[in-house]
């Protein structure tokens, strides 16, 4: 199937009420936005299931004085340079420091990296956001 494609949905009234009240407050203009937004969503979180090649990033906060765990984290990200394609570093302030980190494998390496360097003795904060590398989404 190519191009736009319509089709009738059933599902009871006050589903459907929930709903436009739920996308109208997250400012969606219309019903078909938020539901392709759904499907992608859905998708996305599939491709995460299936292990599938996908792009996530990590992002972690930490104290630059701990010079150990400064290494460390070093260390790993050279261990998986492949895999990590970007990284960004912040200096929040005259201690902590925010890196972000752009990884790309399957995602269940993926996964494995970011819980290599979010358990690093002295990580404040480590978080990774499951994106996708769009491919099958339009
Ligand atoms: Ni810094």
């Amino acid at each position: 199937m190519r191009g736009t494609v319509r089709f009738g949905v059933s599902l009871p009234g006050e589903l459907l009420e929930h709903f436009d009240q739920l996308i109208a407050r997250k400012g969606y203009k219309t019903r078909s936005e938020a539901i392709r937004d759904l499907i992608r969503e859905h998708l996305v979180a599939h491709e995460w299931e299936e292990d599938r090649e996908t792009v996530g990033t990590v992002t972690l906060v930490y104290d630059h004085e701990l010079r150990e765990l400064t290494q460390v984290l070093t260390r790993l990200q050279h261990l998986y340079h492949p895999a990590i394609i970007s990284s960004l570093h912040v200096h929040l302030d005259e201690h902590n420091c925010m890196e972000v980190l752009v990884v790309r494998d399957r995602a269940r390496r993926i996964r494995e990296i970011a819980d290599r360097l979010t358990s690093v003795r002295g990580v404040k904060y480590g978080a990774l956001t499951m994106a996708t590398s769009g491919q099958g989404l339009y």
